[in-house]
């Protein structure tokens, strides 16, 4: 069985999660790849940090550049825009195909980065960017290629959900809520992504550049975080039978694209109102086959694991043995409209 090199940047929450599911299920990933998946190394900040205990220490450098050189496929799961982004083209350079979950980044340099992947003939892979474990880019990107979409609506961040949930559930008060969400690993490095809206902002524009076909960023995305929301607020909505969420949208108008991240008010009796927890649920809508929804842990470590560790096998399969790689888009220009509703 041809050997696959993978090097590893990250081993936080999620890199963690990928190394250790790696481990446990080898011979079956192996199997689905149709090649032997050996990670080469694994990049860190700090040496010395603890670390999960399946991550060996001995794999652990802070020369990322050294790694990337010898890969064939590199797992970017640092986060934030730099280095990331010139360890992606590095790699992109070095031949290596890329699976990463860095929404941020894409949201913001994701065409540069499509371009580059595709000028080295190679793919870049980025199911964890959106939903955690739910496979909706792979939804919107394939198995909705043959629909034409007219508008989604999901709750795209697993924190801000369960810090809702916890004020609305559990009486608990925003600053103890955010807390606990960074210490089970659904936050981002700097929270103030998820309250602020930016996280679902990077999804969203990530969801409708798939659905829609059109360049979308981050600064498209008309986006208000949840920190003014009162326990109050939560309790008055209860009273009038609506739940308090944070939803992204992206809707087709006949004059272009409108894009709107903000707390809403949800109907008690709406598939939306029930997503508890971390979890998420995009709801998506197209001419022909109506309303679907995708549903599932939408952040954690092992869950986002799951869409890494799938885009890894299909990355390797395809490397070894050709066929399907993710398709590229071919872009139109819709126009980005200003928010009338969400
Ligand atoms: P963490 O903060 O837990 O881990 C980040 C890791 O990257 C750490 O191991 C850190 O090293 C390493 N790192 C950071 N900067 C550098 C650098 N300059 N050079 C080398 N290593 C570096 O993040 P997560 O695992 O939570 O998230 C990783 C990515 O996955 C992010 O893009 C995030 O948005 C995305 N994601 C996260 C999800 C989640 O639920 N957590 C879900 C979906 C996507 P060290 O350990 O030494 O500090
Ligand atoms: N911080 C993100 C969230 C992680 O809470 O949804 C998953 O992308």
């Amino acid at each position: 069985m041809k050997e696959v090199k993978v090097a590893l940047l990250g081993a936080g929450t999620v890199g963690s999660a990928v190394v250790r599911l790696l481990q446990a299920n080898a011979e079956e990933f192996n199997l689905r790849a149709g090649a032997r998946l050996r990670v080469i190394g694994i990049a860190v900040r700090n040496l010395e940090a603890p670390r999960d205990p399946a991550i060996d220490r001995a794999l652990l450098t802070t020369d990322a550049h050294a790694i990337i050189a010898q890969a064939d496929i590199v797992i970017e799961l640092m986060g934030g825009i730099e280095p990331a982004r010139e360890y992606i083209l590095a790699a992109f350079a070095a031949g290596a195909s890329v699976v990463t979950g860095n929404k941020a980044l894409l949201a913001e340099h994701g065409p540069e980065l499509y371009d580059a992947a595709a000028r080295a003939g190679v793919d870049l892979y980025y199911e964890a960017a959106v939903g955690g474990a739910v496979p909706v880019v792979y939804g919107l990107r394939e198995s909705l290629a043959g629909d034409r979409v007219t508008h989604i609506l999901g709750i795209v961040n697993g924190t801000t959900n369960y810090i809702l949930d916890e004020m609305t559930t559990n009486g608990e008060s925003f600053d103890a809520a955010v807390k606990k969400a960074q210490e089970l690993g659904y936050a981002e490095a700097d929270p103030s992504a998820d309250v602020d809206g930016y996280d679902a902002a990077a999804k969203c524009a990530i969801l409708a550049s798939l659905a829609f076909h059109t360049r979308v960023q981050l600064s498209d995305v008309h986006t208000h975080g949840i920190r003014e929301i009162t326990p109050e607020m939560i309790a008055s909505a209860g009273r009038g039978g609506y739940v308090v969420k944070l939803v992204a949208s992206a809707k087709r108008r006949a004059d272009g694209i409108e894009l709107y991240v903000g707390p809403t008010l949800i109907p008690a009796q709406h598939p939306l109102a029930t997503v508890h927890g971390a979890y998420n649920a995009i709801v998506v809508e197209g001419e022909a086959a109506d309303r679907l929804m995708f549903y599932g842990p939408g952040a954690g470590g092992d869950p986002t694991a799951t869409a890494v560790l799938s885009d890894l096998v299909a990355a390797a399969h395809h490397r070894v043995h050709g066929g399907l790689a993710p398709r590229e888009l071919a872009y139109g220009e819709l126009p980005i409209l200003p928010p009338t509703q969400a």
